[in-house]
């Protein structure tokens, strides 16, 4: 893991802290139904100036966003005494004065010239990099365009109708008949992080829309569930600084979505206002791009092999004040689970770096135990 990979994880990780110490405070002692309204950022930070009326969870993601599209480690705008010490992150630094400027002109630019869209972001001009360049680089002219579609995808003349892609996909996993009689499963494998070891993985998903991952690393066990109303990731001190962390807004329902596509089923009815693009090319692959959004406002795009019929990537986008958080998952190495194919091996990309989840043995329907989905707990 390079410095830029561990400093925004653990931006993750007080991102999803934080959010949960909020949690916790903003409920009411023995009842835990309602999720509770997030705090904003200048709520819970010291010395917020211009991303104030945010929720914190969006605030931490900006702040990754924010290194990610300016190659900055969060020590090059934040004094640290240490390491994991968030202490002094509230004192002003000369790079943190700049921030704010480009902040406000950022903000300026869309609201004069683009009718308060958000259409120029700090990645727009800076491209990861310090500073953007003046000079049109010919190594990038001329080097192959990268596998990246667009993130907005544009309903294409002539494309075939989203469900008839769907229809399509659960063919080829083995129909809805099939389908239909997979209510759960249990699984075994391995996760691997970055350039890490793999670790031991196991996986519990019961339709229609509760899982759990949990992976056992050298700190104790990292999990992360979702039961069909909170999301939560939950991992040893040595990780995160608070053990359990809820999920809440746009990442709360991107989790919700995932869930359900464990039993695809619901495939057809997970987004609205959907839409299919033109055909792109990923790893030398045609593939069908679908759109839409979820009940919750998380932008989706799901892209389908043209020869095989699967569901290759999953991308969805978390909105923030500074452009969209992006999470990408890879599909592959499908198999047959009573009688329905899924996916094996999932690579997760985030601005945090990669992950790989392996299964090697599933079993379906199995008991799972309610109590495996249970909220958990402090
Ligand atoms: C390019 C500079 C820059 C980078 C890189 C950066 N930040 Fe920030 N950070 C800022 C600015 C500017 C503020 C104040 C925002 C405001 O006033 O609205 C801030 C504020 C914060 C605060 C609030 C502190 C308080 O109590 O007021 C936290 C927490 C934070 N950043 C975390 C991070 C983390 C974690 C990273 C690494 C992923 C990071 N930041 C990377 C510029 C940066
Ligand atoms: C319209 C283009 C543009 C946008 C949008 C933009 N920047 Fe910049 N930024 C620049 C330019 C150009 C410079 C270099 C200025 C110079 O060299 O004097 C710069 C410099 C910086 C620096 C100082 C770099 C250094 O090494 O001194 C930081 C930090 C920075 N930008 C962060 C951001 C952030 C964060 C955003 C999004 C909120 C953002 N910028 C949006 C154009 C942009």
């Amino acid at each position: 893991m390079n410095c830029r990979s561990v400093t925004i994880a653990a931006a993750a990780a007080i991102v999803l802290s934080l959010t949960s110490v909020a949690a916790v405070r903003g409920q009411a002692p023995s009842v835990a139904v309602q999720p509770p309204a997030p705090p904003m950022a200048e709520d819970v930070f010291k010395n917020i100036q211009v991303l104030k009326g945010i929720p914190v969870d969006q605030f931490l993601g900006a702040m990754g966003i924010i290194a990610a599209a300016t190659a900055r480690g969060c020590s090059e705008c934040h004094r640290q005494d240490g390491p994991a010490d968030w202490t002094r992150y509230a004192d002003d630094t000369p790079m943190k004065q700049v921030t704010r400027q480009m902040l406000l002109m950022t903000q300026e630019i869309n609201r004069i010239h683009f009718g308060g869209r958000q259409v120029i972001t700090c990645y727009s001009c800076h491209r990861g990099m310090h500073r953007p360049k003046v000079t049109p680089s010919l190594v990038a002219l001329h080097a192959a365009p990268p596998d990246e579609p667009d993130d907005i995808v544009d309903p294409a003349p002539g494309a075939p109708p989203a469900d008839q892609i769907f229809n399509m996909y659960l063919a080829a996993i083995g129909g809805a008949v099939r389908i239909a009689a997979l209510t759960s499963y249990t699984g075994r494998g391995t996760y691997q992080a970055y350039d890490e070891d793999a670790v031991p993985l196991e996986v519990y998903a019961r339709a229609p829309n509760q899982r759990l991952l949990v992976w056992h690393t050298s700190f104790g066990d990292y999990a992360m569930g979702y039961n069909g109303r909170e999301g939560w990731i939950a991992a040893s001190q040595a990780e995160r600084p608070v053990p359990v962390e809820f999920l809440m807004g746009q990442e709360l329902d991107g989790r919700r979505l995932e869930a359900e596509l464990t039993f695809p089923t619901r495939i057809t009815q997970a987004l609205t206002a959907v839409r299919v693009g033109l055909r792109v090319s990923i790893n030398d692959r045609d593939v069908q791009v679908v759109q839409g959004t979820t009940v919750g406002g998380t932008l989706v795009t799901l892209y389908f092999d043209m020869e095989t019929g699967l569901l290759t990537r999953l991308m969805r986008y978390t909105d923030s004040p500074v452009g969209r958080i992006v999470t990408q998952y890879d599909y592959e190495d499908y198999r047959p689970v009573g009688g329905v194919r899924i996916p094996f091996k999932w690579t997760r990309t985030w601005l945090d770096g990669r992950s790989v989840f392996q299964l090697t043995d599933v079993q379906p329907n199995l008991t799972i135990p309610p109590a495996r989905f249970a909220r958990p707990a402090q």
